[in-house]
């Protein structure tokens, strides 16, 4: 049996780790481009509405299933699950609950290290002096891990192996010791700097340091509604899809952090707080900085340019440089909060993407939490390192799509079917109003029952073009039809190496879900000898 017998501090320090769950650097990076590429004001209105109807009912089920799951002394997905129905199917359903834990943290991790490099880079002063074109190439040198231009050779490995090494040890330091503490740490001081930059971002004025636009430019962009948008698929997709990632739903981390609640703790009240916390850091602070900063020196047009190709880069790409239109002192001090913030923002995040493998095998196979921590640290050294290596080939935005985005719906979908029908409605409400600290509107029900289910079948279905177009690699053939046409014979075989990494990461992510899927039929096994299976 398990000797998994970790529990949450204190209350704030549970709901401050649920929400630095959820706060990322999606909430910094990747909001801002999304709604960039999806027409600022018309990207809003679905995204709100995807928020209220499967998001908050997705947070709330994961919550409740996680507390459900842990009263049996379960904290993943595969046993959390499999407490709720008995059919062998959902145990397997369940290892996504580990494996997109696993598979984004692989990339995620690499993204945070970034941030590292750049706090390093902001007050060594690195950039001053720098054109904007330059700050943006040292971006692309510093990811062409080889080259030493930025300074340090093999820069971007040890930054990230740094930052592997700080996930692994506070991992190992446990849930009230390690994960508690950093969010407690993190999250005020997460706030602070992203109030700093808004007040920064938003006081630009149009004509001074080089600013062609005011602060407000940006977020009249963002802010002034575009009904238009109602009926673009593409829109709502991306809209969906920015909620799973932001919230952390489908992943099964908050399954995993819920887990370690006691059976009369409340869940609602908790899964709201955190839940709403992440949005106003995401609608608020998240919308105020990158976009506003972006768009008032460089305008709407090129701000929307250059999100076109990789846009997760756009933080650092651009700011460096614009923040050093503030003077030496500011630009170091804005650096360093702004690639701060997003260090905070991503630690406590990537805690949550190790929780879950670590509780497994804590639970599973009796492994003690620093062992279990070396593990994961391993594991995604191993399944990072290709992130790293062929970045620029498109393996890291391959399990970008997979893994951060599609794996996600999946999940959502086959856990709320598992929820409202399966496990059924009724024990499902009672489940989730039981300790309840607030009065969730009992229209809820229904929405958990009929619309969620619903909209995420759609969200599944519509997407499946995408999924087609990934598997064939499209683009790839289509740059490659102009290579060809263009006789660019460097580009062709860049290209045609992109296809070798980008079909070989696939595998290796497949591989990744069969050997979760294996370690959980072994714990099966066992737990079905000792007949301890509750
Ligand atoms: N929600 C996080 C973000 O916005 C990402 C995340 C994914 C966190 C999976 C935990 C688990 O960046």
């Amino acid at each position: 049996m398990s000797t998994n017998k970790e529990s949450w501090g204190s209350r704030v320090g549970l709901v401050l780790a649920m929400a630095g769950n959820a706060v990322g650097l999606g909430n910094f990076l990747r909001f801002p481009v999304q709604a960039i590429q999806n027409g600022g004001g018309a990207f809003i209105i679905p995204y709100l509405v995807c928020f209220l109807l499967m998001g908050i009912p997705l947070l709330l089920v994961e919550w409740s299933m996680g507390r459900y799951g842990g009263k049996f002394g379960h904290h993943s997905t595969p046993f959390i699950v499999d407490a709720m129905d008995k059919r062998p199917f959902w145990k397997y359903i369940g290892v996504f609950g580990i494996f997109t834990n696993l598979a984004v943290a692989a990339y995620y991790c690499y993204l945070e290290s970034w941030t590292l490099a750049y706090i390093w880079h902001s007050l060594t002063g690195t950039f001053h002096g720098m054109g904007s074109s330059e700050v943006a190439s040292f971006f692309g040198q510093y990811v062409d891990v080889s080259s030493s231009t930025t300074g340090i050779p093999y820069e971007a490995v040890i930054f990230w192996l740094l930052c592997l090494a700080l996930n692994t040890y506070f991992l190992s330091r446990g849930l009230q010791g390690g994960v508690e503490k950093v969010a407690k740490v993190a999250m005020p001081l997460l706030i602070l700097f992203g109030i700093f930059l808004v007040i920064q971002a938003i006081s630009i004025k149009a004509g001074q340091n080089g600013a062609i636009n005011n602060g407000t430019a940006g977020l009249n962009f963002l802010w002034t509604p575009d009904f238009s948008s109602i009926w673009s698929p593409k829109v709502w997709l991306a809209a969906a899809g920015q909620i799973f990632f932001t919230l952390s739903v489908g992943m099964g981390s908050i399954q995993c952090y819920a887990s370690y609640l006691k059976a009369k703790d409340d869940i609602a009240l908790n899964a709201m707080s955190a839940g709403w916390m992440n949005e106003f850091v995401e609608v608020v602070l998240g919308s105020s900085i990158l976009i506003p900063i972006a768009v008032g020196y460089l305008g709407i047009d090129t701000v929307v340019e250059m999100t076109k190709n990789g846009g997760l880069g756009l933080g650092f790409r651009t700011l460096p440089y614009l923040f050093e239109q503030w003077g030496p002192t500011l630009a170091a001090l804005s650096g360093m909060f702004w690639f701060g913030l997003l260090f905070f923002a991503g630690i406590t995040s990537s805690l949550a993407m190790g929780t879950p493998f670590v509780g497994f095998l804590q639970d599973e196979f009796n492994w003690n939490r620093e062992r279990a921590a070396w593990l994961f640290g391993l594991v995604i050294l191993l399944m990072g390192a290709p992130t790293v290596f062929f970045f620029e080939y498109g393996v890291f935005d391959e399990y970008d799509f997979w893994a951060g985005t599609f794996s996600l719906v999946v999940f959502a979908f086959a856990e709320i079917v598992l929820f409202a029908w399966v496990f059924g409605m009724e024990k499902g409400w009672a489940e989730i109003n039981s300790g309840a600290d607030i009065k969730i509107p009992y229209v809820y029900k229904y929405i958990i029952k009929y619309i969620t289910p619903l909209l995420l079948g759609a969200v599944f279905f519509s997407s499946l073009p995408n999924v087609w177009n990934q598997i064939t690699n499209k683009t790839i053939y289509e740059q490659i039809a102009v290579a060809k046409a263009a006789n660019d014979v460097q580009k062709l075989s860049f290209l045609e190496d992109s296809i070798l990494f980008v079909n070989g990461s696939r595998i290796l992510l497949l591989l990744t879900y069969l050997g979760v899927a294996l370690l959980v039929a072994i714990a099966y096994r066992k737990r079905m000898q000792k007949n301890t299976l509750l």
